[in-house]
């Protein structure tokens, strides 16, 4: 535990590392970014006050940032509990294994997204303000999610994006979809296999009662990034971004 614990600190040190902050301190604009916009240190932000190439790098550096640290996370996993496939949250056909080991490890694929994306919202360093955990969130559901269901949520983020022309409320929900879709598949999934399954019980208890908790966690927490844009998107004063 005490191993974890330390692994755990690294990482949070590791994705403290946020694309907005440094890109704003290597083109001096650190003050401009927290202080005009939205006053978030996300690439959003940064396509107002500093323009589209600083946008895309920043945007760049926080979804590698989070392929990297849930690439890490899946390995030290795997090395830790032998934790031996990334696809386990929706391979339900390996189930009777994947329980005795969720039961014995008590962490699963989801914990690494929610924690790869709270460390990004709330970096290790006090002096340096974190993002809403998009980006990161982004590159931490291409290592986890299968292609199919990734896909779907991209789609999600786009269609809503221009159709509103509000990153904010497309991000709320894809984020939202993702909680949907990823629990519409596990029930399809568990159904598939039902026939196999000599306790059904045990799979709902020890299984998926926490996946559906790990994964509506997801969404809450991107809501809570996005509290002062929820309120925005409901006044109606949440600003769109105006693609010239
Ligand atoms: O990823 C952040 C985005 O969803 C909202 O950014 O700057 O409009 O608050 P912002």
């Amino acid at each position: 535990n005490s191993f974890l614990s330390f692994i755990l600190i690294i990482i949070h040190f590791v994705g403290s590392i946020c694309g907005g902050p440094i890109i704003a301190y290597i083109y001096g604009i650190g003050d401009v970014l927290v202080n005009q916009g939205s006053k978030n240190t996300g690439a959003t932000n940064m396509l107002r006050v500093g323009g589209i190439k600083l946008a895309v790098l920043t945007f760049s550096i926080d979804v590698i940032k989070g392929i990297g640290l849930t690439y890490i996370m899946l390995y030290i996993l795997r090395y830790i509990y032998d934790f031996h496939t990334q696809y386990v949250f929706f391979h339900l056909h390996e189930y009777p294994l994947i329980i005795k080991k969720i039961i014995m490890n008590n962490l699963n694929t989801t914990l690494i997204m929610i924690l790869v994306t709270i460390f990004h919202i709330f970096p290790i360093f006090p002096n340096i303000k974190g993002g809403k955990g998009v980006s990161v969130m982004l590159g931490s559901a291409i290592i986890l999610l299968p292609l199919k269901i990734l896909s779907l949520i991209i789609f999600i983020w786009i269609s809503t994006f221009f159709i509103k022309k509000i990153v904010s409320l497309a991000s709320i929900i894809s984020s939202i979809s993702l909680s949907c879709i990823s629990i519409f598949s596990l029930f399809i999934n568990i159904y598939k296999i039902k026939d196999n399954i000599e306790n059904i019980t045990d799979i709902m208890v020890w299984r998926l009662f926490p996946d559906i908790l790990g994964i509506l966690i997801v969404p809450a927490v991107i809501m809570y990034s996005h509290r002062e844009n929820i309120k925005r998107i409901l006044s109606g004063e949440e600003k769109k971004i105006i693609i010239k």
